[in-house]
């Protein structure tokens, strides 16, 4: 799997510093505030087990899963909720965990659909963010790191649901997909 990997972008070392950074600043910002911690399946998963376990607080968790209907949709945002939250949101202070933010789409639904249910706060917590291709206004709260307009895996991300795995973040060789 290492051999499909063009680059590494953030090293496993890298990747654990910034958990590290983050869980300490949430630790002081949700003090208190016993948030709820949504992990948006299933790109979020390596990056919400590290940092909720560097918050020292209070904290609940829950899983959502959409999927988005493509670009090929005229109604940009539309997403589709495949799994949806077991706990209610309302007046719950919510932090989102995501391993990338791209267009932004994904989170433009998810908060909103926060926010319609009358959550109390709602944050967003990035592992990655790529600015270059955002459409939608979605600005992160925390971000780990920015990442340039490359096909990236690893941490969580995939291709063709594979490199999740990788303990860190890479650049896909181009012959990977580029005959797909
Ligand atoms: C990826 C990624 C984010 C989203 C970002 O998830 O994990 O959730 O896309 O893209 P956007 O900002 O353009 O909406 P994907 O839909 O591929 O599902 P996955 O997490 O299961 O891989
Ligand atoms: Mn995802
Ligand atoms: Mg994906």
């Amino acid at each position: 799997m290492n051999e499909d990997i063009k680059e590494i972008l953030y090293s496993k070392e890298q990747i654990e510093e910034i958990s590290k950074k983050i869980g300490a600043q949430l630790t002081i910002d949700y003090a208190g505030k016993k948030p709820l911690v949504i992990c948006v399946l299933k790109g979020a998963i390596l990056f919400m087990a590290d940092i909720i376990r560097k918050m020292d607080t209070y904290t609940e968790i829950d899983f959502m899963d959409v999927s988005s209907y493509g670009d090929s949709t005229v109604s940009s945002g539309e997403v589709k909720i495949i799994k949806d939250l077991d706990v209610p949101v309302e007046g719950r202070n919510v932090l989102i965990i995501e391993d990338i933010i791209d267009t932004g789409k994904t989170l433009q639904c998810i908060v909103s659909l926060l926010k319609h249910r009358k959550a109390q706060s709602v944050k967003i917590c990035t592992l990655l963010d790529k600015p270059e291709r955002r459409v939608e206004g979605v600005v992160p709260n925390y971000v780990g790191f920015q990442v340039p307009n490359e096909f990236v895996v690893g941490y969580g991300l995939d291709y063709q649901g594979m490199y999740r795995n990788l303990p860190y973040v890479g650049i896909l060789k181009e012959e990977i997909y580029e005959n797909n």
